[in-house]
């Protein structure tokens, strides 16, 4: 007897708590406006589409996962994660792709475009070029033999960007170790977690215009892997021939970018800084002995890299076309 009328009470209780939730949702913007299941109602397949894209874009040039990698943290570090990397000039602002560190050198917009109209076919209007990037740095990361991590997602677009923070606040390959601690502790990031993201050098390739003063002026380099990029980097010219940041495994995801630093087999100037008598060899150590305690760092770093500065909520807009604001 008591039964059937407790049953009907928990289910009015229950209809009471969803009725309560959605209209608390309709009336709060800011309602899971940054959560990791953002898209599973909104666009359920949104995540699928980044992943099988990335995959395909690897597989037929596996330099494009560490392209997409850099993508990521060139956005976020320019006034955080909006996608303001991805607008292109217009006559209100120049945009950040002519910037030093992006000009000649950042890629992987054709393969941010390609996603971003797969997904507008799907759900309209609804995933931000931000998020885009986000997770296309993590599958990009995972096809290469990384690490995975999960995201929050509802980042949202910027409708702005900026050239001179480009040149700011980016990192430049002639940093000593002091500068490049500091850059990052800026963007609050601590020494161990500065270590880590720079092993994002394990995959990718530089032009021989950023490391031709270190092969051909500086001492703490292997003079063998000197001698051996010499060949396509002459002291004076072939500024955009390109050579792996990693020589030993450069389209895996793995720690030899560490392992190469304690050989004094670093490329850039900035790479080797990381072991170089200063306070961060200790950590290079670490990460050449632990290849998952490197992972394990790298991924928790990211997402905090993922989290810089996010347009959330009403803030910005979601763009229809990555490269320009709606
Ligand atoms: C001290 C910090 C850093 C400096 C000075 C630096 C500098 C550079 C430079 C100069 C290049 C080559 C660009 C060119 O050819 O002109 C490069 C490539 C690259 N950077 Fe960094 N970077 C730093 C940190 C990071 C971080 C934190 C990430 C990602 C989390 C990252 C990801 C990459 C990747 C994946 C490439 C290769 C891209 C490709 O092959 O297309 N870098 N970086
Ligand atoms: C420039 O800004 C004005 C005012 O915000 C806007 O109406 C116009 O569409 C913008 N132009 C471009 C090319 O974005
Ligand atoms: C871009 O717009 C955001 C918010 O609309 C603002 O906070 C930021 O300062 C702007 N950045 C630039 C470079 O104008
Ligand atoms: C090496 O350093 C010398 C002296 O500072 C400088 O003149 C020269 O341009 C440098 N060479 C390269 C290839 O950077
Ligand atoms: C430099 O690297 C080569 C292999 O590339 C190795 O044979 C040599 O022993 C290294 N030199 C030094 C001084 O470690
Ligand atoms: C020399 O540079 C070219 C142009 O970037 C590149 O395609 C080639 O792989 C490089 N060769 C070597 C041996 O590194
Ligand atoms: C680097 O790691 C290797 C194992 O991969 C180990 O043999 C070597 O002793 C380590 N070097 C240092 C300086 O810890
Ligand atoms: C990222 O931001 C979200 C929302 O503000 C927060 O819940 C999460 O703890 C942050 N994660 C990191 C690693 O900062």
């Amino acid at each position: 007897m008591a039964f059937p009328s407790l049953h009907s009470n928990i289910l009015c209780f229950f209809a009471f708590l969803l009725l309560f939730g959605a209209a608390y949702a309709n009336f709060s913007p800011a309602y899971g406006s940054f959560s990791s299941d953002f898209y599973s109602s909104k666009c359920p397949k949104a995540l699928s589409t980044i992943k099988t894209a990335v995959n395909n874009a690897v597989a037929k040039e596996q330099r494009m996962g560490a392209s997409l990698l850099r993508l990521h943290f060139h956005d976020c570090f320019v006034n955080g994660c909006d996608a303001s990397v991805l607008l292109d000039d217009t006559s209100n602002f120049t945009g950040e792709k002519t910037a030093g560190p992006n000009v000649g050198s950042l890629r992987g917009y054709d393969v941010i475009d390609t996603i971003k109209s797969q997904i507008e076919s799907l759900c309209p209007g609804v995933v931000s070029c931000a998020d885009i990037l986000a997770v296309a740095a993590r599958d990009s990361v995972v096809a290469l033999g990384g690490p995975s991590w999960s995201l929050q997602l509802g980042r949202r677009d910027s409708t702005n960007a900026s050239f001179s923070a480009a040149n700011t606040d980016l990192p430049s390959p002639t940093l000593d170790l002091n500068g490049i601690l500091s850059g990052f502790s800026n963007k609050g990031f601590t020494a161990k977690e500065t270590v880590a993201l720079s092993g994002a050098h394990t995959i990718g390739q530089a032009r021989c215009v950023v490391f031709r003063d270190r092969i051909y002026n500086e001492t703490n380099i292997n003079s063998t892997y000197a001698t051996s990029l010499k060949s396509n980097c002459s002291s004076s010219g072939g500024d955009d021939n390109i050579a792996p940041l990693d020589i030993t495994s450069p389209v895996i995801f793995d720690n030899a970018y560490y392992k190469n630093l304690l050989n004094s087999k670093g490329l850039l100037h900035s790479d080797q800084q990381l072991y170089s008598g200063g306070s961060t060899d200790s950590q290079v150590t670490t990460y050449n002995t632990s290849s998952s305690t490197f992972t394990t760092d790298f991924a928790s770093a990211m997402v905090k890299m993922g989290n810089l500065s996010l347009l959330t909520g009403s803030s910005g807009q979601i763009r229809t076309d990555c490269r320009k604001i709606n």
